[in-house]
């Protein structure tokens, strides 16, 4: 599945993947620096409802934030893996524990560590395609 967009319509595309994507709690978003995979994760962190963003400096590996399922708050992480050079650091520093949380986890650069991902993990790609422009498509791989 693929959608074409502006930040204009961020919001509406975020819905329609999460829709698209039920059922999911890993999900790995590859594209180049400046591609639009944080600005993307806040947008679907917006559709979930995300508010208090749980203890997030700017450049940690794992901010953890929260959101309200059925009247309970559960945590989502948001992680970058950019700063870290291979599974074996990522390991060290406890990211194998978040991914396999049950919770749901939005990971920029997996491909720092890409042997370390549930099997399961939906993959998000995300390609500048013109001035503003972005195309995000969704697979198993
Ligand atoms: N349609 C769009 N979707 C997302 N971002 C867009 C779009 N149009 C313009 N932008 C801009 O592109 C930039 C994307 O930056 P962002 O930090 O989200 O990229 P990134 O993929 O997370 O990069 P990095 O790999 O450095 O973490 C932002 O300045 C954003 O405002
Ligand atoms: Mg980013």
């Amino acid at each position: 599945m693929e959608w074409v967009f502006f930040l204009d319509t961020i919001n509406v595309v975020a819905k329609e993947c999460w829709k698209a994507m039920e059922g999911k709690t890993v999900f790995a978003f590859h594209g180049q620096m400046g591609a639009g995979k944080t600005t993307f994760i806040h947008a679907l962190c917006d559709a979930k409802g995300v508010k208090d963003v749980v203890g997030s400096p700017t450049f940690s590996l794992v901010n953890e934030y929260e959101y309200c399922c059925e009247g309970t708050r559960k945590p989502l992480f948001h992680l970058d893996l950019y700063r870290i050079k291979n599974e074996e650091e990522a390991i060290r520093a406890g990211i194998e524990d978040v991914l396999y949380s049950g919770n749901i986890c939005l990971a920029e650069w997996p491909e720092k560590a890409p042997g370390i991902f549930p099997g399961d993990t939906m993959h998000v790609f995300i390609e500048i395609t013109g001035d503003g422009e972005r195309r995000i498509k969704i697979g198993d791989n």
